[in-house]
């Protein structure tokens, strides 16, 4: 989305951030100077900026630019006067619904990963509940270091968001990956987190059980029955609600996904395994996602040895699994139920006829032959389709943004149920 130009905004039209908190924060990259751009952008769009420079950024751009731009006094440093809080790195980091280290330079990227707080950013980081986003720019030999990866990866299992950087001419004078992205990309992703479920905490309490993965169903001791399912979208989803303050059980099928944080994991193989986690779990549950891509499926008898090949063809029979998701409808009680179809034709029709049959409250709906929609990839393109008929069409996006799109609907039924907490944004 691009932000719209103050001089083009009518008189009394509120920005899309209109009141949202965001911390800056700007480490010392020669990309500093995109991140003035970048606080003129979200303060067109509303926001409440306060920048928080680490020494070299100051190096890079003064300080009183941003202050200028922001509105803000500018913080650059623990102990510097005069203060907007007494305690200001953990005022910093409470206050701010999101911080947004922009550009975020290897040093800085791992000293978070490792724990290190020796400057105003590091430590408020580490004080923050709130989602951090970093927007890492280096050279791209940095950028491809095993260590930086490494840092990077264990900032990503702790729940913390990166921005990619792109390919282009780096300010070293190579071409590689390492620069900042485009700042619209940046304002996009920002305003994607503050006002699509991002920061909320909407579900706080509630129960939520997601199902993820394949199921597998042997055949004998070394071949399965099974389907291209990654587990993304439920993992996602996992993620997200646990994030969003839910307490959440993850059943998933074999998958090689790393647990989401705060969330507990039960794993599974077969459907049947699946349902029973899923029953043991349900009289305990206020919401179910079923994400699982569950065989419907087995083989009636299952070889307690290796089958050997031979000439002639070999049958299997197959029995059909249980419905684990029919079966919940059935004890459906005052929860809501969340299903998913993979359809190939009649996405609505298939979708909300599953819906009924299984007296469900949403379905999401995701046409699998169409590209970078269903199994494996990390996009998904889909219908939320609810009981009354109403359909959400979801464009082609990441299945994080669908997992937020779709906890924002059953935020929406439960608080209609009277059930949910609603805490207002900020951890
Ligand atoms: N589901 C389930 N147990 C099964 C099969 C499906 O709980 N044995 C759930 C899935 O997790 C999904 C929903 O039912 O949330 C729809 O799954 P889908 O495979 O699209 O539909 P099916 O009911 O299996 O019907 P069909 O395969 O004929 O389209």
């Amino acid at each position: 989305m691009a932000a719209p130009a103050a001089g083009r905004r009518r008189r009394g039209v509120l920005g899309v951030l209109q009141g949202r908190r965001i911390g800056l924060g700007v480490s010392g990259g020669i990309a500093a100077y995109k991140a003035v751009e970048l606080c003129s952008r979200l303060r067109r769009l509303g926001a409440d900026v306060q920048v928080a420079m680490t020494r070299n950024a100051c190096r890079l751009v003064t300080p009183l630019t941003f202050r200028a731009i922001s509105g803000n006094p500018v913080i650059t440093g623990m102990f510097r006067e005069p203060r907007r809080w007494s305690v200001e790195h953990v005022e910093f980091a409470r206050w701010a619904e999101l911080i947004a280290v922009v550009p975020a330079t290897a040093n800085l990227i791992g000293k978070v990963a490792s724990g290190i707080a020796d400057d105003f950013l590091t430590t408020a980081i580490m004080a923050a509940k709130c989602r951090v986003l970093f927007a890492p720019s280096m050279n791209e030999a940095m950028y491809e270091n095993p260590i930086v990866r490494a840092n990077i990866s264990r900032l990503k299992v702790h729940g913390y968001e990166f921005i990619e950087p792109e390919e282009g001419r780096l300010a070293c004078g190579e071409f590689g990956r390492g620069r900042l992205p485009d700042t619209g990309e940046i304002v996009q992703r920002i305003v994607s987190i503050l006002t699509v479920g991002g920061g909320r905490r909407d579900l706080e309490g509630v129960r939520v059980v997601v199902t993820a993965g394949p199921t597998r169903e042997p055949i004998d001791p070394v071949r399965f029955l099974s389907n291209p399912s990654s587990g993304k979208m439920g993992f996602v989803v996992a993620e997200e609600a646990a994030e969003r303050g839910a307490h959440v059980v993850l059943v998933s099928g074999p998958v090689s996904l790393p647990p989401p944080p705060g969330v507990r994991l039960v794993g599974v193989t077969t459907a049947r395994e699946m349902y029973d986690a899923v029953m043991s779990e349900l009289d305990s549950c206020d919401v179910l996602v079923k994400t699982a891509a569950v065989s419907d499926y087995r083989p009636e008898s299952v070889s307690g040895r290796k089958i050997k090949k031979s000439d002639a063809p070999l049958t299997l029979r197959l029995v059909p699994n249980p419905d684990i998701l029919r079966e919940a409808g059935k004890r459906k009680g005052s929860r809501i139920l969340v299903g998913f179809a993979a359809e190939t034709e009649n996405l609505v029709e298939n979708a909300s006829a599953k819906l009924r049959e299984k007296n469900l409250d949403l379905i999401v709906v995701n046409d699998v032959s169409r590209e970078g929609a269903g199994f494996g990839g990390d996009t998904n393109a889909a219908k939320i389709v609810d009981a009354a008929g109403a359909v959400i069409e979801v464009p082609l996006t990441t299945k994080r943004m669908l997992a937020r799109l779709l906890l924002d609907k059953v935020a929406e039924l439960l608080s209609a149920k009277g059930r949910s907490a609603g805490r207002p944004a900020g951890r």
